[in-house]
């Protein structure tokens, strides 16, 4: 086989950050590489030098015949490769159609000029991709999966004979990856050169043909999944030392047991949080309707469904982003008209799923500002706490936020929330892009607040098995409305096989 894209000694530095150092790989027509390593490990960073977003310091990127690594990005792009971003940046005022038929244009100046073949080829690839239902909404309305197959219809509209894919199912639910990895299958048929960012080992290894793992900006191991998988060293650097995260071990079962006895959990006897929306609903569009629910201090409460299913509304409608019928009572007084700030301040603090960092501020500043209302000492304990937690954040202090990893921006999102101490967390996919050895570490620290603040938690999750872990309570919304709800077990007894 001969390869399309061929990179040698290839290496990047930002600062003091050696982001990546002397990668080599190859992948040909019809296959796809598998590119993983945890967070921070310069995946992305690779891609982008692929896609010549980020020049190279050293090294050679031989792409169908030519070396294209000074080439500028749009000439890269019409020689063939396109590139599926970690972070959706829709025009978003735009419609879903608007987007891709920007997309669809080549460099020409003619080509500002409506013409139907451009509509009809902006319809076919939405259709292609599933977003024939959303073509006309403006961007901003759509939900996080419909973002992502966008980018994905984006990438397309440029024919491209490289295709490279920045963790495509992040964010996705099970049977929504599942059409996703038949839709890549279908490319590399077609004999595209894909490259598959993910730092989920398992979920790829039925997708890839190959796989090379990074750590530290280094290539670690290289082959087909099994060996990879097997391989010592990846599972150290990269599983840590358990391989399974799927289940709790014994220890946070008996964890979690014991957490629950020492809490009284009944939400009818002890509720901090009065759910009563009637309806929430966007121009026409109806979001949530009849979601009645209360939760309990000190309760872990799930929200689990597809994308679109109406969690982030719910979410947003608690902090005050969007307005409802009904009523949402916060330790016994209506949030009806409460300013996000106001409500924030009364002890709700909202992770939200797009992180919504302060991008041009480093990490310490973003967790100062998390913090503001807190008396200096305070801040300051609490900012060491929360670097003791995530070592990576300590290290990246005054790095602006916009330049971490994916991961990484997620680690910060939650230690922001953290650095306020609230009551209520509001956690909207906290899991998003991260990899195990992380989310063990969120784990822990959403179990140790519980016990020791005996802190309040509403999660949403597409990651059922991180919510099955934790909850007292798991939900189900479908189409905006509550579908099913009970404990664990029940949820195990009654959902599980559709959902897990
Ligand atoms: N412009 C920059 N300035 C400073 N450091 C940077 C910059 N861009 C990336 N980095 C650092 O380089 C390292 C590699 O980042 P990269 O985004 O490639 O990681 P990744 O493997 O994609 O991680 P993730 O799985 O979290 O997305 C990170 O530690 C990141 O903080
Ligand atoms: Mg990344």
């Amino acid at each position: 086989m001969s390869a399309l894209l061929e990179v040698q000694g290839l290496g990047k530095h930002f600062g003091g950050v050696r982001a990546v150092h002397d990668m080599a790989f190859e992948v040909g027509a019809g296959e796809i590489l598998g590119l993983i390593g945890p967070n921070g490990s310069g995946k992305s960073t690779t891609l982008s030098l692929l896609m010549g977003v980020t020049r190279a310091d050293r090294g050679s990127i031989r792409c169908l015949g030519r070396d294209i690594s000074r080439w500028p990005i749009h000439r890269i792009a019409n020689h063939g490769v396109a590139m599926v971003f970690q972070h959706s940046r829709p025009l978003k005022r735009q419609t879903t159609l608007e987007n891709i038929k920007l997309a669809l244009l080549k460099d020409s100046i003619l080509d500002v000029f409506p013409k139907p073949a451009l509509d009809q080829r902006a319809r076919a690839l939405a259709a292609k991709v599933g977003l024939t239902d959303v073509i006309d909404e403006p961007a901003e309305r759509l939900a996080f999966a419909h973002l992502r197959r966008m980018e994905f219809a984006k990438a397309l509209a440029l024919e491209p004979q490289v295709l490279l894919l920045d963790e495509p199912f992040a964010g996705l639910a099970p049977a929504e990856v599942r059409e996703f990895i038949g839709f890549t299958e279908s490319l590399r048929d077609q004999g595209l050169a894909i490259i598959l960012v993910d730092h989920n080992v398992k979920a790829v290894s039925g997708l890839v043909d190959r796989i090379v793992a990074m750590y530290l900006g280094e290539k670690i191991a290289e082959g087909v999944p099994q060996e990879v998988i097997g391989n010592a060293r990846v599972r150290e650097v990269f599983l840590g030392s358990s391989a399974d995260h799927a289940e709790p071990s014994s220890a946070d079962r008996s964890a979690r047991t014991e957490l629950k006895s020492g809490l009284q959990s009944d939400p009818a006897e002890n509720k901090v949080l009065e759910i009563k929306i009637e309806a929430l609903r966007y121009g026409k569009a109806q979001a949530l309707e009849q979601v009645h629910l209360d939760i309990a201090a000190g309760e872990f409460v799930s929200v689990v469904g597809l994308n679109g299913a109406g969690k982030t509304s719910l979410f947003n409608a608690i902090s005050g982003f969007t307005s409802y019928d009904g009523d949402i009572h916060w330790l016994g007084n209506s949030l009806r008209g409460r300013s996000p700030a106001r409500i924030s301040r009364d002890g709700i603090a909202h992770c939200p799923e797009n992180r919504e960092l302060f991008t041009y501020m480093s990490v310490q500043e973003n967790l100062q500002l998390g913090g503001y209302r807190r008396s200096a000492d305070e801040r300051a304990s609490s900012l060491e706490q929360l670097f003791d937690l995530f070592p990576r954040l300590a290290e990246r202090r005054r790095q602006s936020a916009h330049t971490l990893s994916g991961g990484e921006q997620q680690m910060l999102t939650i230690a922001r929330a953290l650095m306020q101490r609230p009551q209520l967390l509001i956690l909207d996919e906290p899991t998003l892009g991260l990899a195990p050895l992380i989310m063990d570490a969120i784990s822990e620290t959403l179990e140790k607040l519980r016990r020791e603040l005996g802190l309040t938690i509403l999660l949403g999750e597409q990651n059922v098995h991180f919510a099955l872990r934790h909850s007292d309570h798991m939900l189900l919304l479908e189409n905006g409305t509550l579908r099913w709800q009970g404990n664990v077990q029940a949820f195990h007894d009654e959902i599980g096989d559709s959902y897990l």
